[in-house]
C-alpha cells in the first residue's frame, strides 16, 4: 500500500467518511496502541461531533501494558469509552459490547423513553492505513460478512453487518488520513511500518529507534542481540556484527543491520514497546 496522501485522495476519504457518519449512531475509531497520538487524526472529534465515541487501541499485544493503561485512562478522561484489543488473535473483542452500551447510553435510553426497543446501534470503524481495519472488522463480525455478502440480492454499495443482535456495522471503514505535519509523527509511523520504506532511509529510522530503545527501553537490545549501550551508530554496528550482516568485501552492512532492527522491533520481537507516552511535550495534555 502507498502511503502518501494527496490533496484528492485526503478530499475524496473525508466526504465519504462525512455521508457515512450522517448514518449512524456511534464511531468506533482504532488507533495503534504503541503510538495512539501519531496514528490518529484529530479532525474526527469534529467529524463525530455528537456521535457515541468508542476509541480502540488495537495491536495492544505490541505495546507496553503499563503504558497501554495509561492511554485507556487518557481518553477516559476525554470522556471517550477505551478498550485494548489484538484484532489478529481477537482478544479483548468480547468486552466490546459493555462498551458499547456505554457509548450510546443517552441514546439507548431516548429510544426507552419515546418506547422504541431493540433498535440497533448503528456504528461504523474508522482509523488511518494500517491500523488493523479490516483485520478488526473481519474478526469481530466475519461470520455476519460472509452472510450478508452472500445473500442473493443486496445492492453494493454500503452494507451493515451485524456482529451482535444490538449493533450494525458498516461493512467499509472509513480511511483517516495520518497528520505528517509533524516530524515526529512522521518518524513514529515510519517506524510501526505504516510508511512504504523504500520512501525512507531505513538506517536514519532504525538510528532513532536504537537511541529511543537505549533511553527508555534499556534491556531490549541486549536482551535481543546481546549488545551492550553505545551511540546509535556504534548500537546499529554492533546489532550488523551479532546478525553477522557484512557487505562481500567484509565491510558492515548497515542498511541490512537496519532492516532486520526494524523487522525486530515491528514484530514484537524486542518485547512490548510503546512509542508514545500520554504526557506533556508529547504533542498532549
Ligand atoms: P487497515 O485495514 O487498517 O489498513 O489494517 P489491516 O487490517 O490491513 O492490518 C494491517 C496489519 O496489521 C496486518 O498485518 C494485520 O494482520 C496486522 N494487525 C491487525 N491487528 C493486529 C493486532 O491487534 N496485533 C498485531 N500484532 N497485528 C495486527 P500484515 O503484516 O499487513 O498482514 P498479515 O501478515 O497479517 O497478512
Amino acid at each position: 500500500m502507498n502511503y502518501q496522501w494527496y490533496p484528492g485522495h485526503m478530499t475524496k476519504a473525508r466526504r465519504e467518511m462525512e455521508e457515512d457518519i450522517r448514518l449512524i449512531d456511534l464511531m468506533i475509531e482504532l488507533v495503534d496502541a504503541r503510538v495512539p497520538f501519531s496514528s490518529r487524526n484529530p479532525d474526527i472529534d469534529a467529524m463525530a461531533k455528537g456521535k457515541g465515541r468508542l476509541v480502540l487501541l488495537n495491536k495492544a499485544d505490541l505495546a507496553d501494558p503499563a503504558v497501554n493503561q495509561q492511554w485507556c485512562e487518557y481518553f477516559e478522561k476525554m470522556g471517550y469509552q477505551a478498550l485494548l484489543v489484538n484484532a489478529r488473535s481477537g482478544e479483548g473483542l468480547r468486552s466490546i459490547q459493555g462498551k458499547v452500551q456505554a457509548a450510546c447510553r443517552e441514546k439507548l435510553e431516548r429510544d426507552r423513553r419515546r418506547g422504541i426497543r431493540n433498535r440497533p446501534v448503528r456504528a461504523m470503524v474508522a482509523g488511518i492505513p494500517n491500523v488493523g481495519k479490516s483485520t478488526f472488522i473481519n474478526s469481530y463480525a466475519g461470520k455476519a460478512v460472509a452472510k450478508t455478502g452472500n445473500r442473493p440480492g443486496v445492492t453494493k454499495g454500503r452494507q451493515w453487518i451485524r456482529p451482535q443482535k444490538d449493533l450494525e456495522l458498516l461493512d467499509t471503514p472509513g480511511i483517516l488520513w495520518p497528520k505528517f505535519e509533524d516530524q515526529a509523527v512522521g518518524l513514529r509511523l515510519a517506524l510501526i511500518g505504516s510508511m512504504n520504506d523504500d520512501l525512507l532511509v531505513k538506517e536514519e529510522t532504525a538510528l532513532e529507534l536504537l537511541a529511543f530503545l537505549a533511553e527508555t527501553y534499556p534491556q531490549a537490545l541486549p536482551g535481543r542481540y546481546g549488545i551492550a549501550a553505545g551511540t546509535p551508530l556504534e548500537m546499529l554496528e554492533a546489532v550488523g556484527a551479532a546478525r553477522k550482516c557484512c557487505k562481500k568485501g567484509g565491510e558492515a552492512d548497515l542498511e541490512r543491520a537496519a532492516g532486520l532492527l526494524l523487522d525486530d522491533f515491528r514484530s514484537g520481537r524486542l518485547g512490548r514497546i510503546s512509542l508514545e507516552r500520554p504526557q506533556k511535550g508529547n504533542g498532549l495534555s
